[in-house]
């Protein structure tokens, strides 16, 4: 007679292709039954309408039905509440961190995603501004240009005359671009020695490059990407590298954001990061006799929050000074710093670093890590 505990064993050995972790330890598997000789086995997926279901479902009835003792496998298959899909990215999250590739950037970094689900709605803009602001307030500051092709960090910062260069280890160094430790593709140069390293630099694995082979400084308190447009490859990549990334939403005021919202969701979720908050960036514009109009609707970025569950950190209206400061390399933080949009921008850095305050400043979780790892040296005599 075949137990349950031994089917449950066989499940152990199906694998959620897209989450690369089993069913069991997912919590996919919601019941084994036993009757003689038949198996009835309840099977939740993330979303009932998964891709992967038929592939899960004949993965469990080949494994099961290869086992002696079964005759007959029945294979139940519905959908995870919101509560069971959180619980699972939470494990497959921990997951990926014990598994992730190595990376040069310290583990105790924040790493905070600068995202959205369309193009042209000021991720870069709000990236450079956060930098500067969080920078402002103290704290040490990375910015990785992880818009491969599409670069503009360097002008928006006034850098493109920057070079990054190597160290004697082949290490590239981050450029220091006002106080920001900056690496993009546009400060790449085709000076022989670096081109040979960047030499078939491919979109997929430039971020991976960028991560593993940039001398990160380890006292960066945050490390901030601007990602490029769209919700593809470059978000699985990051979060297999750096599973603590963490995301930032930019949105724009048009209502007719819930297309969006379901897509950053759900690359959210197949990519474990979770959201921190939202910035709803062009919400109107107000002249300088007071008069506002909002150009571009309004009540997006709430719903958008809503939606996610997650804060609004703030609303950064229309301004022209930011589409100046952004031209002649220097952001608006710095160069308007009393300017509405400036406010704007300081004010939403100042609530993601109140709600992702530096690893350091964290009681429990960062020491223990910091800890268990001094513990691991010691005991291997590093
Ligand atoms: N609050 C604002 N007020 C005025 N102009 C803005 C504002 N935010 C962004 N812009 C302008 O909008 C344009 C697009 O912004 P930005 O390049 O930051 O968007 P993006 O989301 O990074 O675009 P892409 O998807 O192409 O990477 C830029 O010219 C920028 O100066
Ligand atoms: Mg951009």
């Amino acid at each position: 007679m075949v137990t349950t505990q031994q089917i449950e064993e066989a499940l152990r050995r199906v694998v959620d292709p897209e989450l690369g972790t089993d069913i069991v330890e997912l919590g996919m598997v919601k019941s084994i039954d036993v009757a003689s000789g038949v198996v009835r086995i309840v099977i939740a997926l993330t979303i009932a309408a998964c891709p992967m279901r038929d592939q899960i479902e004949s993965d469990v009835v080949r494994k099961v039905r290869a086992m002696p003792g079964v005759d007959d496998v029945v294979v139940e298959v519905g959908a995870m509440n919101p509560e069971e899909r959180s619980a699972l990215m939470a494990r497959a999250r921990r997951h990926a961190r014990e598994n992730a590739e190595p990376t040069r950037v310290n583990p105790l970094t924040r790493v905070i995603a600068v995202s959205s689900g369309k193009g042209g709605v000021g991720k870069s803009t709000v990236s450079v501004n956060l930098a500067v602001a969080i920078a402002e307030e103290g704290h040490a500051v990375g910015l990785l240009d992880a818009d491969i092709w599409g670069f503009s960090i360097p002008r928006m910062l006034g850098a493109s005359e920057l070079q990054l260069v190597a160290d004697e280890d082949r290490r590239i160094q981050p450029a220091d671009a006002q106080g920001i430790r900056l690496v993009s593709t546009g400060l790449i140069v085709e000076d022989e020695d670096t081109a040979l390293m960047w030499r078939g630099l491919m979109l997929s694995k430039a971020l991976e490059q960028f991560l593993r082979d940039v001398a990160w400084p380890q006292d960066l308190d945050y490390l901030i990407l601007d990602m490029p447009p769209g919700t593809g490859d470059i978000q699985m990549a990051l979060s297999r590298l750096l599973p603590q990334a963490e995301l930032v939403v930019v949105t724009t005021p048009q209502k007719a954001a819930q297309k969006v919202a379901a897509r950053v969701a759900d690359m959210a979720r197949r990519s474990y990061m979770p959201v921190i908050g939202v910035v709803e960036n062009m919400s109107g514009f107000t002249t300088e006799d007071g008069r506002h109009y909002a150009l571009f609707g309004s009540g997006g970025g709430t719903d958008l929050a809503d939606d996610l569950g997650v804060p609004l950190l703030g609303e950064i209206p229309l301004d022209p000074h930011v589409v100046t400061g952004g031209d002649d390399g220097t952001p608006v933080v710095r160069s308007h710093p009393d300017s509405p949009a400036a406010s704007a921008l300081r004010a939403a850095a100042k609530r993601l670093t109140g709600l992702v305050p530096p690893a350091q400043d964290e009681t429990c979780t960062s020491r223990i890590a910091v800890l268990a790892d001094q513990l691991e040296r010691l005991g291997t005599g590093r």
